[in-house]
């Protein structure tokens, strides 16, 4: 079985590599397990497929049949077909769909902000988590969206932003919520999970010029791995990384 994510595994990007050095470090505390994954709302299967092609089993439960089947056709492009399984479902209803107890990892990357609650999903992804298992969560920034509204010149919806309680813009922003640190890890804590660790994803990606960005990719890459576990700069990244477990 393959165990390592790279050189085999994704590309590493200011939007992925501080995720994949976290999973990495879950990964490697049972190296020669295959794992059984959970990834709710994977979409294309960004994490999904490199995971399958780490060598562990993981579902992908996604509400847009047009997500999984991107999903499908990049996992068979990947020779990992027969260990991704796409199942159309909704994330506050997995008891159906995955058995309860059973999943070692669990993902629910930029879902928390579009679902219609994120109490009930979080509910059902610990309800799938066998206990000792973890769970990846990303959510989206709510310091950032203030911040990159206002850059951009935009006042007002940074003012509407930073006074809405839930972090949104009012009826036509695209996001139903945005998190701080606090909010995010009193989420999951309610639900029974444990937060082991809270990263900042893209602190800085999302406010350099592209040139910069894309003239400079590597180094980007280790100042935002450097940047992450740190507040204050943590705080004002477009998105946290929580990583969490289901006591044993
Ligand atoms: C912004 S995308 C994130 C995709 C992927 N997790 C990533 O990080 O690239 C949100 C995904 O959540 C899915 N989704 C939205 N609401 C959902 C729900 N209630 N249950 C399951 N999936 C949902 C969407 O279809 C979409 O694929």
């Amino acid at each position: 079985m393959e165990q390592t994510l790279n050189p085999a595994g994704p590309s590493l990007t200011p939007r992925t590599a501080v995720v994949w050095s976290v999973l990495r470090a879950e990964l490697d505390r049972r190296p020669s397990a295959e794992l059984t994954v959970l990834d709710v709302g994977g979409g294309t299967g960004g994490f999904a497929v490199p995971l399958a092609r780490a060598g562990h089993r993981v579902t992908v439960v996604d509400a847009s049949p047009d997500a999984l089947a991107a999903l499908s056709r990049r996992a068979a492009e990947a020779g990992v077909a027969e260990r991704v399984r796409a199942v159309q479902g909704d994330g506050d209803a997995l008891a159906g769909l995955v058995e309860p107890a059973s999943v070692d990892l669990v993902l629910c990357h930029a879902v928390l902000e579009v679902v219609d609650d994120p109490v009930p999903v979080v509910s059902a992804l610990v309800d799938a988590l066998r206990p000792g298992g973890a769970a990846s969560v990303l959510v989206a920034g709510r310091a950032a969206a203030v911040l990159g509204r206002a850059m951009n010149g935009h006042l007002d919806v940074a003012a509407a932003l930073a006074a809405d309680p839930d972090g949104t813009a009012g009826p036509r922003d695209t996001l139903r919520r945005r998190f701080d640190a606090e909010g995010a890890t009193a989420l999951l804590a309610a639900a029974g999970l444990t937060v082991e660790e809270i990263h900042g994803v893209r602190v800085l990606a999302d406010l350099l010029p592209a040139a910069v960005a894309d003239g400079q990719p590597g180094a980007l890459v280790e100042l935002e791995r450097a940047l992450a576990a740190r507040p204050p700069w943590r705080d004002v990244a477009a998105q946290l990384h929580l990583f969490a477990r289901r006591p044993a």
